[in-house]
């Protein structure tokens, strides 16, 4: 079996992570595991989120936190932003790439960000558009694509639709969210095979929780098909408020050992992320 000789691994703790914790976690203490992070050499850290406070208030005060970042010269600090107001905001607080997200699945789209999964391509296209002119780099994310909370089973199709339409409008990777972690390895490459008939390999990214222990399996199976970008939570922090179900996120210091183990380079320092 090949695998790749090196693997970049998105550190999203600070944003998927905490915005799952019942308490807000201060700004002051939100820079403080980011530079801990970067500290230990994670190349690229999703520090915050410019949504709606009242939908996720544990996001407030992004701005704060990429103002107050000790910005490590090749470390990139991307945020999520829903719509052109967040992109507007994002910018003014300096983030200098942002990602979308959309849903393979309706139901979880309307619960998630309030509108159809059209709706929010619709959305995102002057995002994309001000990007392209701004020179900011886009990643878009696509949610539920191994199972939905609301609707089941999901198809590989329309994950591979939705990735071939973020691809095309400037997104320069694509993470596949298995965002409450029902996906099994068979599921995984199965996924894999239809996303890479319309999307390269190299602008793919894989995103799994760890509901049911699963994640660890599913990036070996992504790794066999040539995946290198795999995103992760320090200690495990995560889920989705508006996925019922979305448990933490595969552990950064559990990938870190599988990769350490399987002699492939991430750049990262084990003992510098276990004090983050
Ligand atoms: P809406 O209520 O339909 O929006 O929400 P609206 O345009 O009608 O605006 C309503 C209010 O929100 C207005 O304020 C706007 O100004 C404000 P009001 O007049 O009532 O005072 N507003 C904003 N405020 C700050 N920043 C903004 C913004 N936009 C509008 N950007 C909206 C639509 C998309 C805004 C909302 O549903 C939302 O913010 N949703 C975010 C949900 C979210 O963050 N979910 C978690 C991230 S996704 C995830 O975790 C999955 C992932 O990890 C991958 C995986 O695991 O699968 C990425
Ligand atoms: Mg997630």
């Amino acid at each position: 079996m090949i695998y790749p000789d090196y693997v970049k691994i998105v550190e999203v703790g600070p944003r998927d992570g905490l915005q799952n914790e019942a308490k807000s976690i201060p700004a002051s203490i939100r820079i403080e595991l980011i530079d801990l992070l970067s500290a230990a050499g994670l190349p690229v850290i999703e520090s915050g989120a410019f949504v709606s406070p009242k939908w996720v208030p544990q996001m407030a005060d992004s701005d704060k936190v990429f103002r107050g970042i000790s910005r490590k010269r090749n470390t990139t600090y991307s945020a999520l932003v829903p719509n052109l107001k967040g992109y507007e905001t994002a910018i003014d607080a300096g983030v200098k790439e942002v990602a979308v997200f959309a849903a393979a699945s309706e139901t979880f789209s309307k619960t998630n960000i309030n509108c159809s999964i059209e709706e929010s391509l619709t959305r995102f296209e002057p995002v994309l558009q001000r990007a392209r002119e701004d020179g900011i780099a886009v990643r878009g994310y696509i949610s539920c694509v191994l199972g939905c909370p609301y609707e089941g089973e999901v198809e590989a199709e329309s994950v591979r639709e939705i990735a071939s339409w973020l691809l095309e409008q400037g997104c320069y990777e694509i993470s596949l969210g298995d965002t409450i972690g029902t996906g099994t390895p068979k599921a995984t490459q199965v996924l894999l095979e239809s996303v890479q008939q319309s999307v390269p390999t190299d602008k793919i990214a894989v995103h799994f929780h760890d509901t049911y222990g699963q994640a660890l399996g599913n990036v070996l199976v992504a790794l066999q098909a040539g995946i290198n970008v795999v995103d992760s939570s320090v200690t495990g922090l995560g889920g989705c408020p508006y996925a019922k179900g979305a448990s933490g996120n595969l552990a950064t210091e559990d990938l870190l050992y599988m990769l350490n183990g399987m002699g492939i380079k991430t750049g990262i320092d084990m003992d510098l992320l276990i004090q983050a």
